[in-house]
């Protein structure tokens, strides 16, 4: 059922409407010369959740099974867990993963992952068409969440089970003992509880792909239910209802009002996913591929305004936050049928510099809605549709590798409200974008400002000049890039240097302060001040 491709239902439709133009405001639509960009230290958006750059690892292809849980491998732990993935990650400072899926849970019982690994079943996994060994589970992933010292976020099966299940493995988790459900984790050899925190209410459920696909009223009673109960057990849990798969559907909204119509008062935060392609979404046309992270935000301010829409509706005092726990590039390897194999080679996307420009380009939209994004996952972390990949002998930096993690290095504090001002070029259903795209933020307390800029001009450098009102820059701690002369160089572990970060010339620091931007390039310049 689950095997159904997702982009069959989604994508094609994906061009959403188009953004309104704004009439005479900025600058002239192709004009050049220099981006503008003012800053002000205390124009700021929100503090940064730093969440929002999380990611998300799913019982899919390779990325449990020899990604990050290898037995046997030299580059293994004891417990099978690889030490170079978990460290790479502890390094990349990811600071939570959602987990176990994905399409993978609506069918998984997460009983058959627990206890003596000898006595766990192996079975027909129906979302991928794969063989779960199930020597990898719910307590597997605690111990792997230590090590690569992250936060867990764990989804709940909405498709073949329902409240009492999700309501069971809170208390398996989170009771600290003295019930059925939390001396059985302990007679499993953990006596402390896992204490998780924020927990997803099952995985596009409006999807009809989804097993257990249903209505959005249907969903919403299920996951009322399944929260209270939850709570019942732990009053401290923070739980995401599963909003929309994406814009290209067509209940798209629709299924979100009826959702929260039902669960609003329950939950604390609404989902959003979203994969972009460079196929039908665009035409093949690059400089609409580079723009796309501004109809992610167009889907950010929709599906915040439903949100608002439905408080408003009830009364109700809570503003839900949201949750973007799959997003990224993918559309090329979308084969998913594991055609019943142990591990198989599934969502192995190869990514090149163009998919790492519009990462970079979502990057900078999270931190522009950063008031009201407050979880986000890139989708995925290692082996399937990630940044990370792996063989048997080490691992590999795809390009979107880059902006991911200059986000979890240098933005930090608090999201600042920049006024940028320059150059724009017409995208065919998207309105005027401009050439650069600025974003930057504040770490007051680190006494440091990173500023985070997407070059969409595929054939020009760019100038952008930065004046700050209150404050001068005391000197440039680190300035780089991704750029290159070939949109499609990607790397590959037999040439995993084609597209690295490069030194960005920058001008001695000072209240004004002009960076040439290369054509086609991410840039991250972090800065004292
Ligand atoms: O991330 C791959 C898949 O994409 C997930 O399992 C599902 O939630 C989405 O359709």
């Amino acid at each position: 059922m689950a095997r159904i491709n997702r982009k069959k239902f989604i994508q094609g439709a994906a061009t959403v409407g188009a953004m309104a133009a704004a009439p005479g405001l900025l600058a002239q639509v192709g004009e050049r010369g220099p981006t503008r960009v003012t800053i002000d230290l205390e124009r700021r958006i929100a503090p940064l959740d730093p969440r929002v750059f999380g990611s998300f690892l799913e019982h899919l292809g390779r990325a449990i099974y020899e990604g990050v849980y290898d037995p046997g491998n030299a580059l293994s732990d004891k417990n099978g867990l690889r030490k170079d993935v978990a460290e790479e990650i502890r390094t990349m400072g990811v600071p939570i993963v959602r987990y176990p899926g994905g399409n993978f849970v609506s069918g998984y019982h997460w009983l058959d992952g627990v206890g003596p690994k000898k006595d766990r079943p192996t079975v027909l996994e129906r979302a991928w068409n794969s063989i779960e060994t199930n020597q990898f589970g719910t307590n597997e992933f605690i111990d792997w969440c230590k090590l690569a010292g992250t936060e867990p976020l764990l989804g709940l099966n909405f498709g073949t089970a329902g409240a009492e299940d999700a309501a069971n493995l809170v208390e398996y988790c989170n009771q600290p003992g003295g019930t059925k459900w939390s001396e059985l984790r302990k007679a499993h050899g953990y006596a402390a509880p896992h204490n998780v925190r924020r927990w997803c209410l099952g995985n596009e459920m409006d999807g009809p792909w989804q097993i257990g696909h249903m209505t959005a009223t249907e969903y919403g009673r299920k996951a009322i239910d399944a929260a209270r109960q939850m709570r019942f057990v732990d009053r401290g849990i923070q739980l995401v209802a599963c909003g929309s798969s994406g814009p290209g559907m067509g209940t798209y909204l629709e299924w979100d009002q009826q959702v929260l119509q039902e669960c609003y008062h329950e939950v604390e935060a609404l989902s959003l996913h979203r994969y972009f392609n460079n196929e039908g979404e665009t035409g093949k046309d690059s400089t609409k591929f580079v723009a796309m992270n501004l109809s992610f935000e167009k889907q950010i301010a929709e599906v915040a305004a439903v949100c608002d829409t439905v408080q408003g509706k009830l009364r109700s005092r809570k503003r839900l936050w949201l949750s973007f726990d799959e997003w990224n590039v993918w559309y090329r390897a979308t084969d998913g049928n594991g055609r019943r194999e142990k591990a198989p080679h599934l969502l192995e996307e190869v990514y090149n510099l163009e998919d790492a420009l519009l990462v970079g380009g979502l990057v900078n939209s999270l931190l522009r809605r950063a008031d009201r994004v407050k979880l986000a996952c890139l989708a995925q972390l290692v082996n399937v549709i990630a940044p990370i990949m792996t063989n048997k002998s080490g691992l590999l930096r795809q390009t979107i590798y880059f902006p991911y993690v200059w986000a979890l290095k240098h933005a930090k504090g608090e999201v600042l409200d920049l006024h940028v001002d320059g150059p724009r070029y017409d995208v065919r259903d998207l309105g005027p974008a401009g050439y650069v795209d600025a974003i930057g933020t504040l770490d007051r307390p680190g006494k440091k400002m990173a500023l985070f800029l997407l070059n969409r001009d595929l054939q020009n450098e760019r100038e952008v000049t930065v004046t700050w009102h209150d404050a001068a820059p005391t000197k440039v701690v680190a300035s780089q890039t991704i750029t290159g002369p070939d949109l499609k160089a990607a790397n590959t572990f037999d040439a995993p240097s084609k597209v690295v970060p490069q030194k960005l010339e920058t001008p001695a620091a000072s209240a004004r302060m002009t960076f040439k931007l290369p054509a086609r390039s991410y840039s991250v310049v972090e800065l004292g001040v």
